[in-house]
């Protein structure tokens, strides 16, 4: 009997959590999957996290329900550019974001998540290394900001983090009277990153919310994709959280690639195990990738 296991990253639908296992942020799935070892594992996210998982799990079978759920941060990448780059830098330590191809992660020397990347950079800056930093324009501008390093960035962006804009949101805060709160993932642009009280991963995020001990009456602004609300108003009922504005004065803003996470097809893939199965990672490759990854798995922040 095969053992299956259903994954699914807070950006998904409701209905799809539902239907999950485990629900987490990128790096817990994917430690998550390394302890429950499983068969076959139904990875309702994108394609560089079910990569991600397969190279940690390479003896299970990784299916993503939707061949196009990818991330702007891998299609926005050219991988002979990104080459090109890294030999231009060549005496650079190179720290690529997780949220990046397997052909990006085999390029660098370390992969972080938004939940470490501060701690990982810190320590290479502290061993006197020189950075380059891919594909996150915004996050890695916004470290370079805030902890004063000097990295070389790539230049991609989070299609959807990169639409909050701090004109619509300075607008918002004068027409509302009381306490507010602005709390920012860091694929923020920087200008809104500099107005928010707490800037932190999806599960700093979430943690923060969790943890809150403010005015109840405050209205809290989120700067990041609109799924994880779901699970910050579960934890705290009691509290007015909305998504902040982007540039049209909308609150709303999604990841159309989570999204393509529907229902019927996670239902398809857990029943019949079809969907896009992540089988195309040769052993090489897999040999190369998990470098950077165990890097980081082994850093102790
Ligand atoms: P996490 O690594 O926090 O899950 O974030 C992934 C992501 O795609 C953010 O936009
Ligand atoms: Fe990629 Fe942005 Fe979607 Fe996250 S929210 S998967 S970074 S496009």
């Amino acid at each position: 009997m095969n053992k299956i296991l259903t994954l699914a990253h807070y950006y998904t639908i409701p209905e799809v959590q539902k239907l999950a296992d485990h629900v987490g942020d990128s790096l817990d799935l994917a430690l998550y999957a390394k302890e429950n070892k499983a068969d076959i594992i139904i990875f309702a996210g994108v394609r560089f996290m079910a990569e991600t998982v397969k190279i940690i799990n390479p003896s299970s079978r990784v299916i993503l329900p939707d061949y196009n759920s990818t991330c702007s941060l891998v299609t926005m990448t050219d991988i002979d550019k990104l080459k090109e780059w890294r030999q231009k830098y060549s005496e650079y330590t190179h720290v690529a974001y997780i949220n990046s191809s397997v052909e990006h992660k085999v390029t660098s020397d370390w992969i972080v998540t938004s939940r470490n990347v501060v701690e990982i950079v810190k320590y290479l800056y502290s061993i006197g290394k020189k950075v380059i930093y891919s594909p996150d324009r915004n996050m890695g501008a916004y470290l370079n900001y805030e902890y004063g390093f000097d990295m070389k960035l790539w230049d991609a962006v989070c299609e959807v983090h990169d639409k909050f804009n701090a004109y619509q949101l300075d607008k918002l805060f004068s027409e509302i009277g009381g306490s507010k709160y602005l709390i920012s993932h860091p694929e923020s642009p920087l200008p809104v990153l500099k107005k928010s009280n707490f800037i932190g991963s999806t599960h700093g995020l979430l943690n923060w919310i969790v943890n809150f001990k403010g005015d109840e009456k405050s209205v809290i602004f989120v700067a990041t994709e609109e799924g994880i609300l779901y699970n910050m108003k579960s934890k705290r009922p009691d509290l007015d959280i909305r998504q902040a504005p982007i540039y049209s004065g909308c609150k709303c803003n999604s990841c159309p690639y989570m999204k393509m996470n529907t229902v019927e097809l996670v239902k398809r893939a857990q029943k019949e195990y079809v969907g896009f199965e992540i089988d195309y990672l040769s052993d090489d490759i897999i040999k190369q990738a998990i470098i950077p990854i165990e890097r980081m798995l082994n850093f102790k922040i």
